[in-house]
């Protein structure tokens, strides 16, 4: 018979994304809800290598639902990947009396997540958390909604410079090896062309589809470039490549950066991420261990971690076709 679980703790990490305070609140909430302590771990794991834990009340995340970033801050721990790293975190997870631990956060996160559980039989749950949406078993991942927006805001105001001056842009957009909010910003913003990791266009095609394009009237162009695409050595070499094979257009390129991770979390990320954080303690209390609370088909499921560590097999197909219909 499973410990009965007292203490859980919570940290954010990896990459930020929008809706993780909504989520740290779920989980903070939930606990209070089923009289379970609450304890938040600051800068993510590598707080909990250096024993920045803090419990945390019902009225501790009041008024953080609508704020962008994690107000328990995230990072990218280097020692953590080392065993003396994760020896430290154990070790300070059970001088703490923690039970066990929700992580929020990205693959990298669930692959720390996993180490732990495996190595030391520590209870772990993870919660994903990245605007990449990238994670499979999970239809969403928190914050993918919100950098979705910014990104179709951020290009509805290129689109304006471009069609004043008759040019051709190159926007890229993050996404390291996945192409979700290139493709949907891209379809949401009318761009011309969508070039993401999972699909290799190839550059010959894409100076043929440009001219294919400006034949039939257009006067500028917009390209929705996933940071992954690897069809230029980068992007601003591609956009070089681009202007020495076309005529006509003045190119342009532009990195978005990091104002796709920040800002307010929009309503459907807040409610996910609130589902979601319900969803993990639910699940320790529930006696569910190394597993990953997602959503599929609007239900809240549990995945086992080491699934949601594997590939997932994109399902882009119908939207490259629309994409490609709808941009002609
Ligand atoms: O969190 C995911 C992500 O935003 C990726 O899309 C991007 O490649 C990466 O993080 C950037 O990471 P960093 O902020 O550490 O430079």
């Amino acid at each position: 018979m499973a410990q009965k679980i007292k203490n859980i703790a919570v940290l954010t990490s990896g990459g930020d994304a929008p809706g993780m305070n909504a989520a740290i609140r779920a989980v903070v909430r939930a606990c209070s809800y089923y009289k379970v302590n609450c304890f938040g771990v600051y800068k993510g794991y590598e707080g909990l290598i250096n024993n920045e834990l803090e419990e945390l009340n019902a009225r501790s995340v009041r008024n953080i639902i609508n704020k962008g970033g994690t107000f328990l801050k995230s990072a990218r721990s280097k020692t953590f990947r080392t065993v003396e790293g994760r020896q430290k975190a154990h070790a300070n997870l059970v001088k703490n009396n923690i039970d066990a631990l929700v992580v929020i956060g990205g693959d990298g996160s669930f692959t720390g997540a996993l180490k732990l559980s495996e190595e030391f039989n520590f209870p772990v749950v993870g919660v994903p958390g990245t605007i990449d949406n990238d994670i499979n078993g999970t239809d969403y991942t928190i914050g993918y909604d919100t950098a979705l927006n910014t990104v179709v805001d951020a290009i509805d105001k290129i689109r304006d410079t471009a069609s004043s001056h008759n040019r051709l842009f190159l926007i890229e957009v993050m996404g390291r090896d996945a192409g979700d909010i290139a493709l949907n910003s891209g379809i949401g913003a009318g761009a011309e062309e969508i070039l993401i990791p999972e699909e290799d266009m190839g550059v010959e095609r894409l100076i043929e589809s440009l001219k294919k394009s400006k034949t039939t009237g257009k006067t500028s162009s917009i390209i929705v470039v996933a940071e992954g695409d690897t069809s230029g050595k980068n992007i601003f070499e591609l956009g070089q490549y681009v202007e020495n094979n076309l005529e006509g257009y003045e190119v342009r390129v532009s990195v978005l950066g990091h104002i796709q991770r920040g800002g307010t979390p929009s309503c459907f990320d807040r409610v996910l991420a609130s589902k979601l954080g319900v969803g993990a303690v639910e699940a320790l209390l529930d006696n569910k261990r190394e597993v990953m609370i997602g959503i599929v088909h609007k239900k809240v499921t549990i995945v086992p971690l080491v699934d949601a560590l594997k590939k997932r097999v994109h399902k882009h197909d119908k939207l490259i076709k629309v994409a490609d219909i709808t941009s002609v």
